[in-house]
């Protein structure tokens, strides 16, 4: 029977972190029931911001293994890293093409990544965005879950492929290679945001997004934390004095209590309004022991099996090859379709 094509993306940047797991990782584990999923550790993503990284070999590991210490089959979906498939690459050239300069230019994430140095940043950072479609679309994934970050991205991908199907048109209906009535090539993929956990904020600023690269150790929980980091982590994140409201109503503008509310909304699977009514009207310091016993009883089992699994470098490699392979046996014939639309 057919089952949607899921498609996401981890970077091994290092210090994978709680946003990455309720944003991420948790929704590609619900997806395997419903959907076939290819999951990508994207390590020519990585090299964009900083191109020289000795520990990438284990970075790619330690995602890998984050994959399958959260709970995704590597045997039923297709886990791998980017660079072992050419074909992302092949495709990011086209759409290099296909992309227009004022598209990339809006993109919120290059501002933020460049910073004010912008005449430095590479531009790999800058194209990222095409590489980001073609790994999607050189499989026609129609599905793609991420954080609320990666929206604009994916607003990208569409219109890159719909200028690729519109600009090609008459070349797809020459050579039968449309679906459907619209005639394109590629789907206009969508994304699959959770809404208790679309953004993960930091534990020291309520304000900005929870990410591998703040400098602080205390603004994230890592997936690697022990019990015991976990919890003076939480002790002391940043809240208000306040209690917890009972209604959503009360955590308007206090970024750091609505942030804790979602994680443990999050970490629980429940919506944000349940835990209000489980925690309304307690003091910060009882919720936070509860969010300290869930958040250490959902993570340190994960990262204790994410150590295990790293401690065994030639199973995660094994596992990278295979899919790889599996990987390329999918994209290999869209890439050989868009070369004969193309022109090559
Ligand atoms: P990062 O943004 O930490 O560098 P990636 O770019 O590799 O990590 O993102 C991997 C996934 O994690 C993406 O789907 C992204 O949207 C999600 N993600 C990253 N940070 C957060 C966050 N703070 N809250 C929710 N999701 C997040
Ligand atoms: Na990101």
């Amino acid at each position: 029977p057919f089952k949607p094509l899921v498609f996401s993306g981890v970077q091994p940047t290092g210090n994978l972190h709680l946003g990455n797991y309720l944003g991420a990782i948790v929704n590609f584990v619900a997806l395997q029931k419903s959907h076939d999923c290819i999951y990508c550790v994207v390590d020519m993503h990585a090299i964009t911001a900083t191109l020289v990284q000795p520990d990438l070999p284990a970075q790619i590991r330690e995602v890998t293994a984050a994959f399958i210490a959260a709970g995704i089959d590597p045997v039923k979906q297709i886990v791998f890293n980017q660079s072992r498939v050419s074909a992302h690459a092949e495709l990011a050239w086209v759409f290099n093409c296909v992309a227009r300069l004022g598209w990339l230019n809006r993109m919120t994430q290059f501002k933020d990544k460049a910073g004010k140095d912008r005449e430095n940043a590479s531009t790999g950072l800058y194209a990222y965005p095409n590489l980001m479609a073609a790994d999607i679309l050189v499989y026609k994934a129609t599905h793609v879950p991420v954080g609320e970050d990666q929206k604009q991205h994916l607003e990208l991908t569409r219109d890159i492929a719909q200028k690729f199907n519109n600009d090609f048109g008459p070349r797809i209906a020459e050579l039968g290679l449309g679906r459907g009535e619209a005639g394109g090539f590629f789907p206009a993929p969508e994304p699959l945001i959770q809404p208790q956990a679309a953004r993960i904020m930091s534990l020291r600023d309520g304000t900005k997004k929870m990410s591998k690269s703040d400098p602080s150790e205390y603004s994230r929980l890592n997936l690697t934390d022990d019990a015991d980091t976990i919890a003076q982590k939480l002790r002391k994140a940043k809240t208000d004095a306040d209690a917890i409201p009972s209604e959503a109503k009360g955590l308007e503008g206090r970024p750091e209590a609505e942030n804790l509310v979602g994680i443990f909304a999050g970490l629980a699977g429940k919506p944000v309004t349940a835990v209000l009514q489980d925690f309304g009207g307690s003091q910060f310091s009882a919720f936070k022991q509860a969010l300290t016993d869930l958040a250490v009883e959902r993570l340190a089992p994960v990262g204790g099996e994410m150590k295990r699994l790293v401690a065994d470098p030639g199973y995660i490699d094994g596992v990278l090859r295979a899919g790889a392979e599996r990987a390329a046996a999918i994209a290999a014939p869209i890439m050989d379709e868009v070369k004969d639309i193309v022109g090559f």
